[in-house]
């Protein structure tokens, strides 16, 4: 949540620091700032309510010289999404401006002292807070911006990546991270900072990973010092980001999200490059062989992840279980932090996340480190958090995710977790050699049946724009399809705005069977598997209570498709892998619906892509 970029060097700071905001923008977008050091000395702060173009026309005309500045794209925490509120802070002498993603969770007797102190606040902000508390210490122990921020970050509980600039030294930029992340981008004599690597790889493909309590110093020279809060010095260790422009760019594309419904086949083929072997008829997993004895002891497997990632988790569940007979548990990870739950060094735990960063998985893991079990991290974003708080894992390999609502990166964790379940099931012989080779080559045609679901791409945005009227939307699924049921409607919550909720089919008739009428939109996902039968029954009824029924069938369907008003057709697949076929239509129609509804589908309100605060 919340985008940092901050820049020092030789070039003109603004232009670089504004191209950045936009790359971070999918983390939050209620309003916007940036602090320049001008080339006349004085310290600069714009800031404006809403998305990065309004900051833009706010500062046309104002002064925005300089080579050295930070910038802000806020999702709100602590005060309502407003100018005053918006990032960067200054301090009160206003010699320093400050910017930070986190929530500093000891701000309010800290602000108790500072305004003892004689500090006057202009926000409602936590951040505020911090920039006034670190003036207070550099003022009075007369130490020097570096020292200031060390000494006050002893003294804050919470999580944050903060960077910092002075007016009166202006060679210098001030990064610190606990709990957020931020990535250094090591130039020629400059710096670039990023929350992510989205905004400095146009400019450099070296990073550097600030690790969890460490304190960075940039200066003109290029020379880069890293200590921890105890002051020891910490070897900076550059990596090189393998990501390209085109990867973070919309292309032809009107959104993010279209061109991510529509990279998945490739994206999927990149998933499992490597990792499935059709020639052999095999599936080797790096973070599984290289760690056979740990995951071969687990007796329980269980499954952290929030939102979209804890619906992969469920569908993980039943192919996992299925193929492996090892008991899983999928739990939200908000949840599972905080109920003290059983686990032991027993237990495998692998927690998923596109972003890697998601505060409350993160908090899950180290739970269950803490309790002895091994750690599986299945993410997305190289270097995050997780796969680095994780004993192994495997990256997604699918490209940057940049719509908010997940849509690739879902299809790509099903994949994972089928290749996992997979070469558990062949290192415990669970299933047969048949059976396990048949499974294979049918995975390995996935992508090409995604690309062939994607011919309904024209079906689905004309027959969309019936439902824009509908104010409730049911999801209905049985089987692998009951989290299908869950992710549907998530999707077409978060984008459109329009109330959903997913069920598994034969749940219809315990409560919710109610809500039908004519007006109410239901969608069945029924491909042809052994539930056909059962969740036909379960479209009879909706029928005689004149629900509109939009199906997702098997090609070659009739009895669904007799009984729906409008129906999409997907290629036949094994029953396990219908998942990844039957989400294809529901991204879509939650796209067209929003898209005629005239929603902002890649930034949609109140939401960020990556969640660093629990
Ligand atoms: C998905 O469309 C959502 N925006 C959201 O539920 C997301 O999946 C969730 O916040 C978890 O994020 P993560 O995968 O980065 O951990």
């Amino acid at each position: 949540m919340c985008g940092i970029v901050g820049y020092i060097g030789p070039k003109d700071a603004c232009p670089i620091l504004l191209k950045g905001l936009h790359r971070l923008e999918y983390r939050g977008y209620d309003s916007a700032g940036v602090a320049l050091i001008n080339n006349n000395g004085s310290l600069s702060v714009y800031k404006s309510k809403g998305k990065v173009a309004d900051l833009e026309s706010h500062i046309a005309g104002k002064d925005i010289s300089g080579t050295i500045g930070v910038a802000h794209t806020r999702w709100a925490t602590h005060g309502e999404p407003n100018s005053q509120n918006a990032h960067p802070h200054y301090s009160q002498s206003r010699n320093l401006a400050l910017i930070h993603n986190g929530i500093i969770e000891n701000y309010k007797p800290l602000k108790q002292e500072m305004m003892n102190h004689g500090k006057v606040f202009k926000s409602e902000t936590d951040t505020e807070v911090l920039i006034q508390f670190i003036e207070y210490i550099k003022e009075l122990h007369g130490c020097n911006l570096f020292e200031a921020v060390q000494l006050a970050l002893k003294n804050v509980v919470g999580a944050y990546a903060i960077v910092v600039i002075d007016k009166d030294n202006p060679n210098r930029l001030i990064a610190a991270r606990k709990g957020s992340p931020l990535v250094i981008g090591v130039g020629n004599n400059e710096f670039y900072i990023g929350s992510d690597a989205t905004p400095i790889i146009e400019y450099t493909n070296k990073v550097v990973y600030l690790g969890e309590e460490e304190i960075a110093e940039m200066n003109r020279q290029g020379d880069l010092t890293i200590v921890n809060l105890e002051n020891v010095k910490q070897t900076p260790i550059v990596k090189t980001v393998e990501m390209n422009l085109s990867d973070i760019e919309k292309a032809d594309f009107p959104h993010y999200m279209l061109k991510e419904i529509f990279e998945q086949p490739d994206a999927l083929f990149n998933s499992m490059k490597g990792r499935l072997n059709i020639e052999q008829k095999d599936v080797l997993l790096s973070g599984i062989i290289d760690y056979k004895d740990e995951i071969l002891k687990a007796e329980r497997i269980i499954i952290c992840a929030c939102g979209t990632s804890w619906h992969a988790g469920l569908i993980g569940k039943y192919i996992i279980e299925e193929l492996t007979r090892i008991p899983v548990e999928v739990e939200y990870s908000s949840e599972f932090r905080y109920r003290n739950p059983v686990v032991t060094d027993k237990d495998l735990v692998i927690a998923i996340s596109q972003s890697g960063e998601t505060a409350d998985t993160l908090a899950a893991i180290q739970l269950a480190k803490d309790k002895g079990a091994f750690l599986y991290g299945i993410c997305n974003v190289v270097g995050s958090s997780i796969p680095r708080a994780t004993d192994t894992g495997s990256y997604l390999h699918i490209g940057p995710e940049i719509g908010v609502a997940s849509t690739k990166a879902f299809t790509a964790q099903v994949t994972t977790l089928m290749l996992m379940a997979l070469s558990i099931a062949k290192l415990r012989g669970t299933i047969t050699k048949e059976y396990f080779e048949e499974l294979v080559e049918e995975l390995y045609a996935i992508p090409e049946k995604i690309k062939k679901t994607m011919e309904l791409n024209e079906k689905i945005s004309k027959y969309s724009k019936i439902f824009t009227y509908a104010r409730n939307f049911i999801y209905l699924g049985r089987g692998y399809n009951y989290p299908i049921a869950l992710e549907g409607a998530l999707k077409l919550k978060e984008i459109s705005y329009i109330h959903a909720e997913g069920y598994p089919s034969a749940e219809m008739k315990h409560g919710p069977i109610a809500l039908i009428d004519e007006e109410m939109p239901v969608v069945v996902i029924a491909p042809a598997h052994s539930k056909y039968e059962k969740i036909l029954s379960n479209v009879q009824e909706i029928k005689a209570r004149k629900g509109k029924i939009i199906s997702v069938i098997t090609e070659g369907d009739t009895a669904i498709k007799e009984l729906s008003d409008i129906y999409f057709e997907i290629p036949a697949t094994m029953d396990c892998f219908t998942p990844l076929l039957t989400i294809v239509p529901l991204q879509l129609i939650s796209y067209y619906i929003a898209i005629a509804k005239g929603r902002d589908v890649d930034q949609p309100r109140n939401l960020a892509k990556s969640v660093t605060v629990e």
